[in-house]
């Protein structure tokens, strides 16, 4: 079962699934027009491991595990869900960090960025622009790519975990993209599995039959809450916001989401954190308030490491079986872009070949909850996804949370 907790949870205490709201201040900036570069026809390197001898070994040993599939059972009411994706859109900041860049910045090297990662670039706000700037521009390409006027949504979500405003953007993001007239609007927070948990979220609205169309935007800017002195997370981060269109549909019609699965563990909360931390304030002659900030991302990446290859294989089977579907009918596997060495783990335990693994964190590098949409959004643009194909999708990441929904395109 699902645990819906909202919560503030302290370390090594199990708990939340996700947080439905804003968990961040405000940076006081304004609204400003973003451009954003869609870059279409990049060259796209895919690493081989051939380079990193430790990555090569880990990648031994998943392959000597991956034979091991289990045979599970479809969960009820984790199958079909009558909401079907019908457009999709992204944009990302105009200005970008390379690699030679960050050498620039931090003790690094491209080519320990590039072979332990897999990222060669991210993009980053910059003056005044804003996230919500970017979640409308990819909610209004969305919106344009599902051919339907803006007022027939009734619904948005904004998965984030860096909102402008801490009381939430997805209101501003509805009104901006002019669907306010009919919709009513929500952030979701769950990291990096919030594009995927708010997906599933807005499925259940459209499946339940009270709503029609949802617009679910996953916008984040990460690069505000790095430590930029710290080579071990500033290297890995970017900003961006990827928009997808769902709307209801009949359940017997060929596409949608087919299958999903999602969990949440706080006893790993310590392992990925943005946290508050707090000091008491006295305000007048008797009482004390607490007063503080957030301070930047801490992260034990080995633990992440770790806990991704490990459970996200897991899930993407659990989804896959709630489907009613194996590996053998994927078509594309779409992963949270966090690393391209875990992305070729999970590939392999599953046994599933890496031309089949959609990735652009080379660009665009960690952009959290908006790293699946903004995948997506161009691999449907570059007309890698076409209609009826089968797309694995998985997030991963802060809480601990991971989730997996298993999509028939078009
Ligand atoms: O969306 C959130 C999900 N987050 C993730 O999925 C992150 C998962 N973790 C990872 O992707 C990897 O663990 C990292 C990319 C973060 C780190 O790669 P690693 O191969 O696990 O490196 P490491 O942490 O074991 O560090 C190896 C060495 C260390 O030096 P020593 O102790 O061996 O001397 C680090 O200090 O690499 C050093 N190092 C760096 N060197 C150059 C760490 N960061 C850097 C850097 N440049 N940027």
């Amino acid at each position: 079962m699902l645990r819906a907790v909202i919560a503030v949870v302290a370390c090594a205490q199990v708990a939340v699934a996700f947080n439905v709201g804003g968990s961040l201040p405000s940076l006081g900036l304004r609204h400003a027009s973003a451009s954003s570069i869609l870059t279409q026809g990049r060259q796209r390197k895919t690493l081989t491991l051939a380079n990193n001898k430790r990555a090569a070994q880990s990648l031994q040993s998943a392959a000597a595990d991956s034979a091991t599939t289990v045979a599970r059972e479809a969960k009820k009411g984790r199958g079909q869900l009558r909401a079907r994706p019908i457009g999709v859109g992204h944009a990302a900041p105009e200005v970008s960090i390379s690699n030679a860049d960050m050498e620039k910045i931090v003790e690094t090297t491209g080519e320990w960025i590039q072979s332990r990662t897999g990222i060669e670039n991210r993009h980053v706000l910059r003056g005044k622009e804003t996230l919500r700037d970017l979640a409308i521009k990819a909610g209004k390409a969305a919106i344009k790519d599902a051919g339907i006027n803006a007022e027939d949504i009734d619904l948005v979500i904004v998965a984030t975990s860096s909102p402008d405003d801490m009381f939430g953007d997805a209101p501003s993001v509805a009104t901006g993209v002019g669907a306010s007239k009919n919709a009513f609007a929500f952030d979701l927070t769950a990291a990096c599995s919030g594009f995927l948990f708010a997906t599933v979220t807005a499925s259940q609205f459209l499946n339940n039959g009270g709503h029609t169309t949802a617009l679910v935007v996953g916008a984040d800017a990460l690069t505000r809450w790095v430590d930029w002195t710290d080579r071990n997370t500033c290297v890995l981060f970017g900003d961006g916001a990827g928009a997808m269109v769902l709307t209801s549909t009949e359940a017997t019609e060929e596409g949608g989401i087919l299958g999903f699965e999602m969990h949440s563990d706080g006893a790993g909360y310590c392992n990925l954190q943005l946290p508050y931390e707090q000091s008491d304030r006295a305000v007048g002659p008797e009482h004390s308030v607490i007063e503080g900030k957030y301070t930047p991302i801490g992260m034990n990446g080995k633990e992440v490491y770790k806990f991704a290859t490990r459970e996200v294989p897991e899930v993407i089977e659990e989804a896959l079986a709630n489907a009613g579907l194996t590996t053998d009918d994927v078509d594309h596997l779409l992963l949270h872009q966090a690393n391209i060495r875990i992305m070729e783990i999970v590939a392999q335990r599953l046994g599933i070949p890496m031309e089949k693994v959609i990735h652009n964190l080379e660009e665009y590098g960690n952009t959290s909850a908006a790293s699946i949409p903004l995948a997506l959004a161009e691999a449907v643009r570059s007309g890698r996804i076409k209609k009826g194909d089968v797309i694995a999708c998985a997030g991963f990441g802060a809480g601990l949370s991971w989730g997996s929904t298993i999509m028939r395109w078009g």
